[in-house]
């Protein structure tokens, strides 16, 4: 699958027990960036409680790892059992790795993860401003629909595909491979800096 590797990252989902790093990239965002992320200003404190909710069962959170460093990820938080068809889906990169196309594997990923789960209908919030996001949303307009406020977007192909599910399946081992090379190769330079 295309876009595993982007810019020198890996994209992959966080493991159970990783969710220190989520908390840790999403700290290290700039205001801005923050802001963006949660519609508003908001704190350490807030942060460090909101990645205290998540849980493994009703969210798949994909990241983008630059030398083992989460440095950008797409959540995709499901509404449960009320609304089983329905998720929210929202993007966080740091501001160095932004506008080199991760959002955009990011949000390529999320949406086979949705499609995958019968997920029909996809919310996303965004500030009006925020022009980058809607402009990543509208290059998958032929999935998504969206308004000014916040963007809706529907998954086309509402049920999983063999195909659709082996993709993600395919998609999850390369990742896991490429994440073992990219963690042997820092174990490797580290060698070498000890030995010269
Ligand atoms: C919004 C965000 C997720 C977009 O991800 P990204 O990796 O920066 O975006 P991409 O590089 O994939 O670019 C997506 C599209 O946005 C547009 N774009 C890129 N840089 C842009 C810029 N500086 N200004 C306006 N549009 C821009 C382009 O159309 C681009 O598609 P193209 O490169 O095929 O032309 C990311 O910038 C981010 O995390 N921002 C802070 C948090 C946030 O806003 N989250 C969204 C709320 S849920």
């Amino acid at each position: 699958m295309r876009d595993l590797l982007v810019d020198g990252g890996v994209i992959r989902k966080l493991w159970i027990g990783e969710v220190g790093k989520y908390a840790a990239h999403l700290l290290r965002l700039d205001s801005n960036s923050r802001s963006n992320r949660f519609g508003g200003r908001v704190s350490d404190e807030f942060v460090r409680n909101y990645v205290g909710t998540i849980s493994g069962l009703d969210s798949i959170v994909h990241g983008f790892f630059v030398d083992g460093i989460l440095r950008g990820a797409a959540e995709l938080r499901s509404f449960g059992r009320a609304l089983p068809n329905e998720a929210e889906a929202a993007f966080s990169i740091e501001a160095p790795w932004q506008s080199h196309g991760v959002g955009s594997a990011l949000l390529e990923r999320t949406l086979l993860a949705a499609r995958n789960r019968g997920i029909k209908l996809l919310h996303m919030s965004c500030l009006a401003h925020n022009r980058r996001m809607q402009q990543l949303a509208r290059k998958f307009d032929a999935e998504l629909t969206f308004d000014f406020g916040s963007v809706v977007g529907e998954v086309t192909a509402p049920q999983a595909t063999p195909v659709s599910l082996l993709r993600e399946f395919f998609a999850d081992g390369h990742a896991f491979a490429t994440d073992a090379l990219d963690a042997q190769s820092r174990l490797l330079k580290k060698d070498q800096a000890a030995s010269g």
